[in-house]
């Protein structure tokens, strides 16, 4: 009888991964793709960096968080930790409840574990000045079909006059020719080049796959069309941006 193939274990990946960088350090970021492509990109040493080793597109959304700010998508907490050096009340929201574990053991004083759905529901009179969206996390829009109810939650835990500052990446910015196959695979179904199906993967854990919309600043536009969201302000470096939204 051949040995049997185990598949990993459903679970907070993510955050596991968080964990053992801040308890003993030296882990890698992994993710997988639903075409079978892994990605060993980064150190997750980035998630605990310092403002002073940051890309200057994340330093210049923080310089934009006016008032109370929700960080959504928070992670180790390191946009958290700077806006409290600032006296900018933070709340890190965070799917992962070992990552806003981390948050926790490194000084994040305020945290929901949940989506902005949830936090919608369960605290409908809150209301932030200024909403983050770090790490690339324009993507949680999901999809062209899925961003408006997203972005429709974003507006009802915001002031009036207030804004989201966000980061993307635009997936047409690549000549990696497995990046170039999965948009066609992607826009032979029907769907936008960087409509992304992905896992992180963390020794014998993976998380559940979940939908990342890896669009361009034109996408990001076309996806506001109808909401009461208009782009303020739009920085590129390369094919990595940093866009302000404002309600309209
Ligand atoms: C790429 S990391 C970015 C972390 C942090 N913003 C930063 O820039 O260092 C994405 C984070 O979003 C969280 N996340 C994933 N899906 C989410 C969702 N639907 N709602 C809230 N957070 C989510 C993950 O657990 C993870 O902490």
């Amino acid at each position: 009888m051949g040995v049997v193939v185990e598949q990993p274990v459903e679970g907070d990946a993510f955050g596991a991964m968080l964990l053992e960088q801040w308890e003993i350090g030296d882990v890698w970021e992994v993710v997988e793709r639903d075409d079978g492509h892994v990605m060993v990109g980064w150190a997750a040493e980035r998630y605990f960096a310092e403002p002073s080793r940051w890309n200057p597109l994340d330093t210049a959304a923080i310089d934009r968080c006016v008032g109370s700010v929700l960080d959504v998508g928070a992670g180790a907490g390191r946009a958290c930790l700077e806006l409290q050096r600032r006296e900018l009340p933070a709340l890190a929201l965070d799917t992962s409840a070992k990552a806003l574990q981390v948050c926790g053991r490194r000084g994040v004083r305020d945290s929901f574990l949940g989506t902005v759905f949830d936090l919608a529901r369960q605290l409908p009179d809150r209301r932030f000045d200024s909403i983050l969206l770090l790490g690339n996390n324009f993507g949680l829009l999901e999809s062209p079909d899925a961003a408006r109810r997203f972005l429709d939650a974003l507006a009802r835990l915001c002031t009036d006059g207030g804004r989201v500052i966000g980061r993307g990446l635009d997936p047409y910015s690549t000549e990696d020719p497995d990046h170039l196959r999965y948009h066609d695979r992607n826009r032979a179904v029907g769907r936008r080049a960087g409509q992304m199906r992905l896992r992180v993967r963390h020794r014998s854990e993976a998380t559940p796959w979940f939908a990342y919309w890896m669009m361009s600043p034109h996408e990001l536009e076309q996806a506001l069309a109808g909401t009461t969201w208009d782009m303020d302000e739009l920085h590129q470096d390369g094919g990595s941006y940093m866009a302000v939204l404002g309600k309209n």
